[in-house]
């Protein structure tokens, strides 16, 4: 594919995702050769910093990252690509300067402009830059990249959407979810698609039920007054969550191409069946974190958090069962949950498939059955792919254990690529398959937003959970009582 040199505007350069995720991400395009000579990064910021100043905030970001692996000659090669523009995003003054800042042939005319920006912002920006005819696309492409989350509630998100779409079209929009740039993730899709001895596994007459979790073993750092109005429903649920149990259970797309993809995964959105109130206490749970411990060390809890109001309701812990409505999935409970301040960060989707109808073995003198066959994937910080198979124990008895098959992907030699480099690139490219479409971010809402209201209304109080825990006791979503949450890669004893 022919990659085209592109100016990348960076609204919100000098915050929390940029320091961590973007800036770290174009230095490892550029150390890889990806980014097409002549391509720029201009940072927006509100802070006097003169040049010289934005190199030296943008090298200790990336020293921060790399570590040792740091290479002074990449990051001079690096540093000429950078440059920064004094604006306060709100003012529109910022924007006729940053036009005329744009005329320097200096600058790539192929313009991505990055919103990495409080969401309030977004319909703000948009208008600005369309008023300065920075969206026109009349001497090279004009794309806008969205981070979630894309609106709050179903209403904000088609209000939001309704607001840019004078400015911008779908083709221009590129909304984020940076779980579907990570290489497990899209591993997913290959582990299924590429292997035909799982297809005719991937139903409902053989799968028992599937379970994601993502739990971070972090707080909310110094992000209190964005989490305080998300709360993990909306922080990871509504978006990542959701996206990996579409990629988990999707039809066959007709092909990769972007609109057979995003096809796929908004069928699985909209035959997800609708939570009515009455049942958000049997499929959905809420908890916030205790104080407690975390990697041996004492944590505060969530109210003791900075910028956390108090009597906060926030979810710092949110879980959910869904039922996909449609010919392959009818009746298979999915439970989804995530929470902050766990006992260990990891992504796991786990499934677990039927028992066998007859029952010959016992797998030990304690169980009167044989264990379940179940794939995991792991998504991070290990990657896997696992399939536990029951095998005969060696001996003159007939019992048996549980085998785990490793399909893992990567070779310890083989490096992590994250997330992010594979979206900044795709932008580049003009290619939108790990974007989502608004389509895809409506139905979320839509799937979500019952449970939100409950919970908006209920007011009174909040289950807690010890920080360093697996999370409060929510079993009562599972469907039946040999269901419950798989926190370990291996087989579980
Ligand atoms: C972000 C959420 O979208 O994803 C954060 O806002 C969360 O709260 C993060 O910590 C998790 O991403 P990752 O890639 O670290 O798993």
């Amino acid at each position: 594919m022919n990659v085209e040199a592109c100016t990348y505007v960076i609204f919100g350069a000098a915050g929390n995702l940029s320091r961590v995720k973007l800036m770290p991400a174009f230095y490892h395009l550029d150390e890889a050769n990806q980014l097409p000579e002549g391509t720029k990064i201009l940072a927006v910021g509100r802070r006097d910093w003169t040049q010289e100043k934005w190199l030296s905030e943008v090298r200790d970001m990336i020293k921060l990252k790399t570590k040792e692996a740091f290479d002074e000659s990449v990051f001079k090669r690096f540093s000429q690509r950078l440059h920064y523009h004094l604006g306060d995003l709100q003012q529109p003054e910022c924007y006729t300067k940053l036009t005329k800042m744009l005329e320097e042939p200096i600058f790539p005319k192929n313009i991505a402009f990055y919103l990495s920006i409080s969401p309030a912002d977004f319909g703000f920006v948009v208008e600005e830059l369309d008023k300065n005819k920075l969206l026109t696309q009349q001497h090279g492409w004009r794309r806008v990249i969205i981070e979630k989350p894309f609106g709050y509630d179903l209403e904000s998100a088609q209000a939001l959407q309704k607001r840019i779409s004078h400015y911008i079209t779908e083709e221009q929009t590129y909304r984020i979810d940076h779980y579907l740039g990570k290489g497990t993730v899209q591993n997913v899709l290959v582990f299924r698609f590429a292997n035909v001895m799982l297809e005719p596994l991937w139903n409902r007459n053989y799968i028992d039920h599937i379970q994601i979790t993502h739990s971070e073993s972090i707080g909310i750092d110094n992000r209190g007054d964005y989490y305080n109005s998300s709360g993990a429903m909306r922080d990871m649920l509504q978006s990542h969550l959701l996206q990996l149990l579409t990629l988990v259970t999707m039809e066959p797309p007709v092909s990769m191409e972007a609109q057979a993809l995003h096809d796929e995964k908004v069928k699985v959105l909209k035959s997800i069946r609708p939570i009515p109130k009455q049942a958000v206490h049997a499929q959905a749970f809420r908890a916030q974190y205790a104080s407690g411990v975390v990697n041996d060390e004492k944590v505060k809890s969530y109210l003791e958090e900075e910028h956390i109001p108090e009597g906060s309701i926030t979810e710092t812990y949110a879980s959910m069962k869904l039922y996909i409505d449609n010919w392959r999935w009818r009746d298979v409970p999915m439970y989804l949950r995530t929470g902050k301040r766990m006992k260990k960060g990891q992504s796991i989707i786990s499934i677990c498939f039927r028992q066998p109808p007859l029952q010959f073995f016992h797998d030990s003198a304690h169980h009167a059955t044989v264990d379940q066959n179940w794939v995991i994937l792991g998504i991070q910080p290990e990657e896997c792919i696992r399939i536990e198979m029951t095998v005969k124990e060696p001996g003159l008895e007939m019992k048996t254990r549980t085998s785990s098959l490793d399909a893992s992907f990567r070779n310890s030699d083989e490096k992590v690529v994250d997330a992010y480099e594979d979206l900044l690139l795709d932008v580049l490219k003009g290619d939108r398959s790990l974007f989502l479409n608004f389509d895809e971010v409506e139905h979320a809402w839509q799937i979500v937003d019952p449970i939100l209201q409950t919970w908006a209304i209920e007011r009174d109080y909040v289950a807690t959970y010890p920080a360093g825990s697996w999370g409060p006791e929510d079993s009562r979503l599972f469907d039946k009582d040999c269901q419950g949450w798989r926190t370990s890669l291996t087989p579980e004893k």
